[in-house]
């Protein structure tokens, strides 16, 4: 007995001691919020590291926006959100309450709701599984409550969301007794979201709303705002196979005319290099003798030329002779890492880029791989010249590329759009659009829609299929998506593969070009309002469900994708009455609907009031065209149309025009539409103007 009392007393004094040393070495922040804008806080924890997500991208936020958007309080209880750094690290609490979910926390692609998930944020291709390995493995959530959370580090962070559930919790959950409680549950309600930083502090931001929506657009505006493509970069691109030559590529293109199929894009792969993984960065010259007549050539047909590069350089490529002091301590694929994070290394690539492929007139890059796969990148053991841990730079070094672009296009005053598989946050005014090797549609599409909760973009880009249904389908949605794209590197596959349906990918191909006036202003909103262009349903309305294959395109357009061996599908219709797309018949009004619409549609419908301006030819791209809007509803309305030069930053000095287009039932009861004029001295490109009064 004495021996059982003695071992209880030294077992008490061990956890005792134990507890008290953790509380020494554990020290509580305390910490305050600091207003940076109108509904963004800002509160710096512990010991910040200098580098970070926003100080790597370097962006700057646009705080006029921020401040013009509706006032927000502070939406968290202060005082339930924790922090402590312990052992080196940093360890957050944030409060969650009953009802909430939580969206973001990367591009996943099986997942929108993220409550109950456990993640570990780290840069990584797509796997198949949404466990924080990610394209785009951003640390910013979103609640349905009308907040967001952005951890600015540039760490690999860990992130427990709704599943730990603490001893002093206000909410705890109820002790049950598996054996007879049938509602006994493995994973007892938990009332937070904690997170694990490996460093001893860091900068927090929350983002008010009052919205869900809002709340994202705050996070974009505080990034610099969306990206403003080039109008070329909305329409239709193709990228051929990797080994064609430059005849080929103009054969390809010939194929477009013949079959009367819109290209303004084409997209050549790593064939275009003399040598590839690892790459050259110059051309073939047996493949390509004559690249600057080539990109003219093209140019003169109104296509736009796309470089695939990756950023892993040959030791056989002129630009070592100078980048070899920037590079890393590793290899990949036996090709040297220039380290991205050095003055040096932009200068030397971004001289050679603009001298070798920018003044020929390649108008943009596919930047693969810079995502990385752990068996072939660099080990985080690897050592960089600018003395950027290996960890943080695998974070970073899709945007850091992406950076680089940008700053290259800038200065010549042109606008690029291109391809990215590597990205982070800092990045959403990066004129990039994600996409990957994974390929399954389903999927492709709850990528695109979680991509709106965490400013980036993704395309469910087309490359093959197995049937003329798939096709289609696939084709249907990636004319609804960033970037409307046929990635033909391996299939060689053309629009018209499959000959049964090559109307109908035609017809959604052509509604793609005249939708580009509507998609140039959702991403104008994207710039200047830091609106998603493309938005998950959980952002328009308060579903009580995650809504993983249906999508808004701006504030007027729903799209309802139908997948291979589906006829009908349901359809969630957000508060308010909708129209359909094509025919402008009344099909709901706050519910859920079943559609069965056939393969040679792709379901999209249209908000009660909306204005939908289509270009009437594919002359949109360049200069002036014809427009013919539609208007959808009985009411009364209004929308406002963005149009500038296109392909200039001259926007930025105020160089573009909104107009005001109206419909007004007059004392007849007949429907008019009316369009104002841009003010003077700003831009004016639409020529003859036509109204469609969709619903009789
Ligand atoms: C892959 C990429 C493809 C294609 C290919 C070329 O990594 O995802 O789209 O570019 O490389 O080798």
């Amino acid at each position: 007995m004495k021996y059982i009392s003695n071992l209880l007393f030294s077992l008490c004094l061990i956890t005792i001691t134990q507890f008290l040393s953790m509380e020494a070495a554990s020290q509580k922040v305390s910490f305050h919020w600091q207003k940076m804008a109108n509904g963004v806080w800002k509160a710096e924890v512990g010991k910040p590291e200098a580098k970070n997500l926003l100080s790597i991208s370097g962006v700057s936020p646009k705080i006029k926006a921020i401040n013009d958007m509706p006032s927000a309080n502070f939406p968290i209880a202060e005082n339930e959100i924790e922090v402590e750094v312990y052992d080196g690290k940093t360890y957050l609490k944030f409060p969650l309450d009953k009802t909430e979910k939580i969206f973001g926390l990367g591009l996943n692609f099986k997942t929108v709701e993220q409550r109950g998930r456990i993640l570990r944020l780290h840069e990584d291709h797509y796997d198949g599984v949404d466990n924080g390995r990610s394209h785009a493995p951003i640390p910013f959530y979103v609640s349905s409550k009308g907040y967001g959370v952005f951890i600015n580090s540039a760490r690999y962070i860990d992130i427990w969301v709704g599943t730990g559930v603490r001893v002093d919790s206000k909410t705890p959950a109820d002790v049950r007794d598996r054996n007879t409680d049938p509602k006994w549950s493995a994973s007892p309600y938990s009332d937070n979201v904690e997170v694990l930083i490996p460093a001893e502090g860091v900068e927090l931001f929350v983002f008010g709303g009052p919205s869900t929506l809002d709340a994202v657009s705050r996070f974009n505006l505080y990034q610099g705002g969306g990206c403003l493509p080039p109008k070329w970069g909305l329409g239709f691109w193709h990228r051929t196979p990797t080994l064609f030559n430059d005849a080929q590529l103009l054969e390809e293109v010939e194929g477009f005319t013949k079959h009367q199929f819109p290209l303004t894009v084409i997209g050549l792969e790593p064939g275009w290099q003399s040598k590839s993984y690892p790459c050259t960065y110059e051309w073939d010259n047996k493949r390509f003798p004559d690249p600057k007549g080539l990109i003219k050539t093209l140019k003169d047909k109104g296509i736009y030329t796309n470089l695939w590069i990756n950023p892993y350089i040959s030791p056989d490529a002129k630009l070592m002779s100078t980048l070899k002091p920037f590079t890393s301590s590793h290899t990949v694929w036996s090709g040297y890492i220039p380290d991205y994070a050095m003055k040096q290394t932009n200068t030397i690539i971004g001289n050679h880029l603009k001298k070798n492929l920018l003044d020929i007139g390649v108008s943009g890059f596919k930047m693969d791989e810079n995502d990385g796969f752990d068996f072939w990148l660099w080990p985080d053991v690897a050592k960089f010249p600018s003395k950027m841990p290996a960890e943080m730079m695998r974070q970073t070094y899709g945007m850091m590329m992406q950076k680089l672009n940008t700053q290259l296009y800038r200065t010549e005053n042109k606008r690029t759009y291109g391809l990215v598989r590597g990205t982070n946050a800092g990045a959403t005014s990066f004129p990039f659009v994600i996409y990957n090797d994974y390929y399954s549609h389903r999927d492709f599409i709850t990528a695109l829609i979680n991509s709106s909760f965490i400013g980036t973009l993704w395309t469910p880009e087309v490359r093959s299929s197995g049937s003329a249904e798939d096709w289609l389908r696939r084709m249907q949605t990636v004319c609804f998506s960033p970037i409307a794209m046929l990635n033909a590197w391996s299939d060689g596959t053309k629009p018209w593969t499959f000959p049964e349906v090559e109307k109908e990918v035609a017809d959604v191909a052509n509604l793609r070009m005249q939708l580009i006036p509507y998609l140039y202003t959702c991403f104008a909103e994207y710039a200047f309002y830091g609106r998603p262009p493309f938005r998950a349903m959980n952002l328009v309305d308060a579903f009580p469900n995650e809504i993983k294959d249906q999508y808004m395109v701006g504030d007027n357009l729903l799209i309802a994708p139908l997948f291979t061996g589906e006829i009908s599908r349901k359809v969630f219709l957000p508060k308010g009455k909708w129209y359909d797309f094509y025919t402008g018949k009344l099909v709901g009004d706050s519910e859920v609907i079943t559609v069965a619409p056939g393969l040679a549609h792709i379901p999209v419908f249209v908000k009660e009031g909306g204005i939908i301006p289509m270009a009437v030819n594919n002359t949109v791209a360049e200069g002036k065209y014809d427009l013919v809007i539609k208007y959808y509803g009985e009411k009364d309305a209004s929308y406002q149309l963005y149009d500038d030069d296109g392909k200039t930053f001259n926007y930025e000095k105020g160089d573009f025009s909104w107009r005001t287009l109206s419909v007004k039932r007059d004392q007849k009861g007949q429907l008019n539409g009316s369009i104002s004029l841009p003010a003077t001295g700003k831009p004016d490109n639409i020529g003859k103007i036509t109204w469609e009064f969709k619903t009789k």
